[in-house]
């Protein structure tokens, strides 16, 4: 018998293809927390989500709605809107979708580890890090009364190539967000535009507790580097995370008192941890016996 899926994720949005692929006649096929569905545009442009059942036509329908250069379904009822990305309209800015990873691990972990700045020396030295800079200094972690989002504010790291257009090191600025359990998003110095943030997100769509697909955008003011540069920069980036990301055991996120002491202690990452275990999050963490 299928277990009733957590009320977290059931009534949740997740993207689950980008808009552009919906573009031609054909249906695209996708598992959103264990359940096949396809989606599909029919001939006015209207956007149909369903589940298998006796063909497409006839399977449950699902919630489905085009924002932010994806397709978003819930297999429930949404709770609320989908979160504000007031950036996306904003003038001058290139959206760019990075493209889509296949990880084989809880997708509570890629946002984990989005959140941490604690591992940039020594996952993406020379990159976004390097010793002895390795320092993170303290910075501000708040919740948002009204939206529920988890923001951290003031974090400030040494990075010898924050992005694509950086010529050489940089102080970056950063602020996190915790838009959804399975989404965030990061405001980041624009080496390109003084004054400026850039922004960088990530989705991320649970095939399985222990299996997700991540999706990598940008929102950027850099009128220099292609999209493919920008692209190669960020898949570079995610190449480097991926195997750590799928070693990490156990693959089911430990939301127990006793985790809550990593051996390198993150403050975004531990803030996350229990804003997961306040709303109940049973998709994606490991069980207590
Ligand atoms: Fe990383």
């Amino acid at each position: 018998m299928e277990k009733e899926l957590d009320s977290n994720v059931l009534n949740e949005w997740f993207a689950v293809s980008p808009a552009s692929r919906l573009d031609s006649a054909e249906p695209v096929h996708t598992t959103l927390l264990g359940t096949p569905i396809a989606l599909w545009r029919d001939r006015e442009g209207a956007l149909h989500a369903a589940g298998r059942m006796e063909g497409w036509q006839h399977g449950d329908k699902y919630r489905v709605q085009q924002r932010y250069g994806f397709i978003w379904v819930c297999l429930g009822t949404p709770r609320k809107e989908l979160f504000a990305l007031p950036e996306f309209d904003e003038p001058g800015r290139r959206f760019i979708n990075a493209g889509t990873f296949g990880v084989k691990t809880s997708g509570l972990r890629i946002i984990e580890n989005f959140l941490d700045m604690g591992h940039f020396p020594y996952v993406h030295t020379d990159i976004l890090g390097k010793d002895p800079h390795s320092e993170v200094a303290d910075y501000k972690i708040t919740t948002d009364p009204d939206t529920g989002e988890i923001w951290a504010t003031e974090c400030r790291f040494w990075q010898p190539k924050a992005a694509a257009s950086a010529d050489g090191g940089l102080d970056v600025a950063y602020t996190y967000r915790v838009t959804q359990a399975f989404s965030a998003i990061l405001y980041k110095t624009c080496p390109a535009r003084e004054g400026a943030r850039d922004v960088i997100g990530v989705y991320v769509q649970p095939v399985s507790e222990d299996e997700c697909k991540a999706t990598l955008w940008l929102l950027l003011f850099d009128d220099d580097a292609s999209d493919t540069e920008i692209i190669g920069f960020q898949q570079t980036i995610f190449a480097q995370d991926r195997p750590i990301l799928e070693n990490q055991l156990p693959k089911l996120l430990p939301l127990g008192m006793k985790s809550e002491i990593p051996t390198r202690a993150d403050a975004g990452s531990m803030a996350y941890r229990r804003w997961l275990r306040e709303i109940g999050m049973q998709y994606g963490v490991q069980k207590t016996a």
